[in-house]
C-alpha cells in the first residue's frame, strides 16, 4: 500500500524516468518500494542491470524470451515473473501486502494491461509534455481512469481514483506557451496537476545510459545532478502529499457516511 501508476497511451512522456525518480527517492528514504516494470520492452530491468538497485527496492519484470543457451542475467533485487494483461493484478496485490508502495511502469498503449493496472492502482500520475499534442494523448489516460471510475460507481456512487498530471521535459529557464495554455486548459476543465515540473536535464537521461540512481551519477561526467536531485524530491514530496491528502479525502467520506 499505496500503488501508484504512470500512464498515458503516447509513447515517450516521460513515464519510466518519472517512475524511476519516485522509485528510487523513496527507497532512498528508506521505504520498502516496488517497482512493477509492465513495459514488455522491460526498461526497468534493463536500468537494473547496472547493478545499482537501491536495497530496499524491487524491481519486478518479465523473463527475458530465453534464447537457447542465453544465460539469463541476474539482477540484485529483481524478482522476474510474468508480468501481462492477465498477471498485472495479481502481481500488484500481491507486493502492494508486503511493499510500502507499489510503483508500476506502464507501455505507452492504452492496452488492457493499462487499464487492469488502473483497477489496482490508489493514485495514477500521467506525465505530460507540454505541448498540445502531448495534451490531447493525456486526455486518453483520462479515460480510462473515467472508465474505471464508472465500473466502481456501479456499487460505490462516490468512488473516485485519485490522479495528476506531471508536466516533463518542461524548460527549466522559461515556460512555453505552449506549457502555459495547457496548464491554463487542465486548470479550467479541473484536471489535477503538480507544481511541481520535471524539468529537460541531463541527469534524468544519464541515468538510463550509466543505469544508475541520479544521486550516484558522477558529477563530474553529468551536469547539474545536485539540481536534478532537487527537481527529484520536490516530485516525490508532491506525490506523498496528494497521495495524503487523497486517503484523508476517502477517510473523511467513510466516516460522514457512517455518521449519516
Ligand atoms: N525530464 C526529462 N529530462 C530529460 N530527458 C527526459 C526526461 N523525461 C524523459 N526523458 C527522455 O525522453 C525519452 C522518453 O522518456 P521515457 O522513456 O521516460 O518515456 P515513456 O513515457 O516511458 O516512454 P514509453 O511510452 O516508450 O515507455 C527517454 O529518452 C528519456 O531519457
Ligand atoms: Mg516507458
Amino acid at each position: 500500500m499505496p500503488t501508484i501508476s504512470f500512464v498515458s497511451p503516447k509513447g515517450g512522456a516521460g513515464k519510466t524516468t518519472s517512475a524511476l525518480l519516485l522509485a528510487t527517492q523513496l527507497a532512498a528514504r528508506g521505504a520498502d518500494v516496488t517497482l512493477v516494470d509492465g513495459d514488455p520492452n522491460h526498461p526497468v530491468r534493463t536500468w537494473g542491470e547496472g547493478e545499482q538497485v537501491p536495497e530496499s527496492l524491487t524491481i519486478v519484470s518479465n523473463p527475458k524470451p530465453s534464447k537457447v543457451g542465453e544465460k539469463e542475467a541476474v539482477i540484485p533485487g529483481a524478482i522476474l515473473r510474468l508480468v501481462n494483461s492477465e498477471t498485472i493484478r495479481d502481481v500488484i496485490e500481491e507486493y502492494a501486502a508486503k511493499s510500502q508502495f507499489v510503483i508500476v511502469d506502464l507501455e505507452g498503449t492504452a492496452e488492457l494491461i493499462v487499464g487492469n493496472a488502473i483497477a489496482e492502482s490508489d493514485f495514477v500520475i500521467v506525465p505530460t509534455q507540454g505541448s498540445q499534442l502531448d495534451a490531447e494523448q493525456a486526455s486518453r489516460a483520462f479515460a480510462l481512469i473515467r472508465a474505471h471510475e464508472r465500473t466502481v460507481q456501479k456499487y460505490r456512487p462516490d468512488y473516485r481514483l485519485p490522479y495528476a498530471v506531471v508536466f516533463t521535459r518542461t524548460n527549466v529557464a522559461i515556460e512555453s506557451r505552449d506549457t502555459r495554455f495547457i496548464r491554463n486548459t487542465f486548470e479550467t476543465a479541473g484536471i489535477p496537476f503538480l507544481q511541481t515540473e520535471l524539468h529537460e536535464r541531463a541527469a534524468f537521461k544519464a541515468m538510463f545510459s550509466y543505469r544508475m540512481p541520479l544521486d550516484k551519477l558522477d558529477r563530474k561526467e553529468v551536469s547539474s545532478v545536485d539540481k536534478a536531485v532537487e527537481n527529484a524530491e520536490a516530485f516525490t514530496r508532491e506525490v506523498l502529499t496528494r497521495i495524503i491528502e487523497a486517503l484523508q479525502q476517502q477517510q473523511e467520506q467513510k466516516q460522514a457516511k457512517v455518521a449519516s
